[in-house]
């Protein structure tokens, strides 16, 4: 999406390449657009890292770096990072859910969501207005209610997700009849969550955005919905149109263009969108062929064999397990990967036991989560130091799961924070959501367990010399005397002298 205003330019994350393991492909193919004059942006917005919304080659090759990002107010500073090692260098530091006026008039506010369970990590909706005509581009964000933007004042265009962007339920191994009654009421409650969204802001006019995505890879092509399956997850614009209780939905295309006023919506398309999606599977054969060699080549990346996986595996993850007592204790149970060749045969089976906080041989047991993957994914995995397996394994949908029970977000939230400063700041956020958030007692004083940055275990990365705590996962200094961060603005401390507590 681009937002054109006499005061700027807005690229909204602008996705191309495939993402996860080539499995995700943009749907309809955008590739053919004039990115040169496309990425000449005044600005630039990446709502969150997911990879589908943040195109590292695409960002890099055409997106102009004298672009101001518009940054979401997120607790670390990954998104930042990546952008600047890519070439960006202009940064505009958005507060969550404040409007800020930029030049000419524009103004814009970020809403950041920031819970674990939101993207990798953080996802985020962009409102922008000029001249009394307001946008929303909800994207695939999912913030409890969407009342801080009514409060701006009517929104006239609405984009919002609509679609599938998930696992569930194609790769658990359940009978057919099963999957497909479970896809159905997913495929529903997608429909009914957006048009709750809809009907929430009122706005004058709706635009699905943001998915499906489609799978060009012969190994997935049964996930796109073109075989008449009733439990696909992954309808596309004009499924969703054909559903849509309202008279104002917009469908768009690579290339469409909506122009906005206060009254009116009129759009022009570079082909009949009609047309387009009666011909889906058509468009989507063509665009497997040219994009099959690109499949082949990243395949042919994968394979790492001088990887030893159960001992990469103990190594990045056995000192989490030992630092994590919410998420740990969240999963309660050993989670089993059975690791395969391209053909299927299992090579490998591996346990990550929760409870007794090792990796190790799988050992016969019975367990919580069991997921089968092709080993050389695992290898590429630990290869390149991935900290996220969500953005990356799962979000392939290249994986087959069985599990005991209910869904159990706490696995999926581990796997997300494979690195130290992600675990820290998930233990933090679940335990700041206890009533009775913990106080520990150290060196004379008594204070909050976790550190007011990033939630760090104070018990583990906290030192108190006199009346300075410095918590060493990033250095920051606080005094505990007041309570006031030394290293930055705001980010107090609760605490008293221990013997008054
Ligand atoms: S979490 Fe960053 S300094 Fe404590």
């Amino acid at each position: 999406m681009r937002i054109d205003t006499p005061a700027g330019s807005i690229l909204c994350d602008p996705w191309v390449n495939p993402a996860y393991f080539a499995s995700w492909f943009p749907f309809p193919d955008n590739s053919q657009l004039d990115w040169e004059s496309l990425g000449q942006c005044d600005y630039l917005y990446v709502s969150h890292l997911h990879r589908d919304h943040f195109d590292a080659a695409h960002l890099k090759r055409f997106v102009s770096k004298k672009a101001t990002v518009l940054l979401p107010e997120y607790p670390t500073s990954q998104l930042e990072d990546e952008l600047r090692d890519l070439g960006f260098t202009k940064f505009f530091k958005t507060v969550s859910d404040e409007v800020h006026e930029l030049d000419g008039g524009l103004k814009v506010l970020i809403q950041a969501l920031i819970s674990p369970t939101d993207g990798p990590i953080g996802d985020s909706s962009l409102w922008v207005e000029y001249d009394g005509v307001r946008v929303l581009n909800q994207n695939d964000a999912r913030p409890t209610d969407l009342a801080s933007f009514k409060e701006l004042g009517h929104v006239h265009a609405h984009m919002l997700q609509f679609s599938g962007a998930i696992w569930y339920p194609m790769v658990y191994e359940l009978p057919q009849t099963a999957k497909t009654a479970f896809g159905k009421q997913k495929r529903e409650r997608q429909f009914d969550r957006t048009f709750r969204y809809i009907d929430d802001l009122q706005a004058s006019w709706v635009f699905p955005i943001a998915g499906p995505p489609c799978f060009l890879d012969d190994e997935l092509w049964h996930l796109n919905d073109i075989h008449g399956d009733e439990g696909n997850i992954f309808p596309d614009q004009s499924e969703f149109m054909k559903e849509y209780p309202g008279s104002n939905g917009v469908v768009l295309l690579p290339g469409s263009v909506s122009t906005l006023t206060q009254t009116d919506c009129s759009t022009t398309h570079p082909t009949d969108p009609d047309e387009y999606f009666a011909n889906k599977e058509a468009h989507l054969k063509a665009y497997r062929d040219r994009q099959r060699v690109t499949i082949e080549k990243e395949k042919a990346s994968w394979s790492h064999p001088e990887v030893d996986v159960l001992a990469g595996m103990k190594a990045q993850i056995e000192p989490l397990l030992d630092e994590s007592v919410y998420l740990a204790k969240g999963v309660g149970g050993p989670v089993r990967f059975d690791l395969t060749s391209p053909d299927g045969e299992v090579l490998e089976s591996i346990v990550i036991d929760f409870p007794g906080k090792e990796v190790r041989v799988y050992d016969e047991e019975k367990v919580r989560y069991r997921f089968r993957t092709e080993r050389r994914l695992v290898e590429h995995l630990l290869h390149i130091g991935e900290g996220d397996w969500v953005n990356s394994l799962f979000l392939s949908c290249r994986f087959s799961a069985a599990r005991i029970g209910q869904y159990n977000e706490f696995v999926y939230a581990f796997f997300k924070c494979l690195s130290e400063e992600r675990l820290q700041y998930a233990e933090g956020w679940y335990e700041s959501q206890r009533p009775d958030a913990e106080d520990i007692t150290m060196g004379g004083w008594t204070f909050q367990r976790r550190c007011p940055h990033l939630k760090a275990d104070l018990t583990r990365f906290g030192i108190v010399e006199g009346k300075t705590l410095t918590c060493q996962l990033h250095g920051w200094k606080f005094d505990l005397s007041s309570g006031r961060c030394l290293t930055s603005v705001g980010h107090e401390i609760r605490s008293v002298p221990a013997a008054s507590s």
